[in-house]
């Protein structure tokens, strides 16, 4: 593994306790605060939220096992590396803020990051899968 993707992992790993820190407070909501339950527009999106906020941070970590196999450029395999975890950020951000008032009924503006974040996965994951289909079998 190359060190760029080494900082990358270190630096992902050290993050995961913040999606588990979200879990333990949509817990606490679901048991203690009756307003959350009224809403389930919010109940969902930030669920949703915590849900892809974890499932691409670890889909972040897998993904940096494959980039160093790639043949891809620099600047392709910054993009396999990093696109990822930027959508992990940029997902879950939408989720959250476009329903942060309790008594939202619909989504705001913030939701337009989900959907971006949705297109800087794809990029991501269509480069990663790109770049690894692209190298030579080895010969041994
Ligand atoms: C890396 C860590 C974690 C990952 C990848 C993760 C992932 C997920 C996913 C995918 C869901 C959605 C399930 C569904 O809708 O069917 C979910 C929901 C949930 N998670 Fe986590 N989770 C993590 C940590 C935690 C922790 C530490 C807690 C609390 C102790 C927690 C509490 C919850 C709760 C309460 C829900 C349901 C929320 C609801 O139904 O409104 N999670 N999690």
């Amino acid at each position: 593994m190359t060190i760029e993707s080494r900082r990358l992992a270190g630096m992902l790993l050290i993050l995961l306790p913040t999606v588990m820190y979200g879990g333990v407070t949509l817990l606490s909501m679901l048991i203690n605060d009756p307003s959350y339950l009224a809403n389930p527009l919010r109940q969902n999106l930030w669920r949703a939220g915590h849900a892809h906020a974890g499932v691409l941070l670890v889909l972040s970590l897998v993904a940096l096992r494959y980039v160093d196999e790639t043949p891809l450029s620099g600047f392709w395999k910054w993009i396999a590396r990093s696109f990822i975890p930027i959508a992990a950020i940029l997902m879950p951000l939408g989720f959250f803020l476009s329903v942060a008032s309790p008594d939202a009924k619909a989504p705001n503006g913030f939701i337009y990051s989900t959907y971006l974040g949705a297109i800087v996965l794809a990029i991501g994951v269509l480069t990663l899968g790109v770049g690894l289909l692209m190298r030579t079998p080895d010969i041994k």
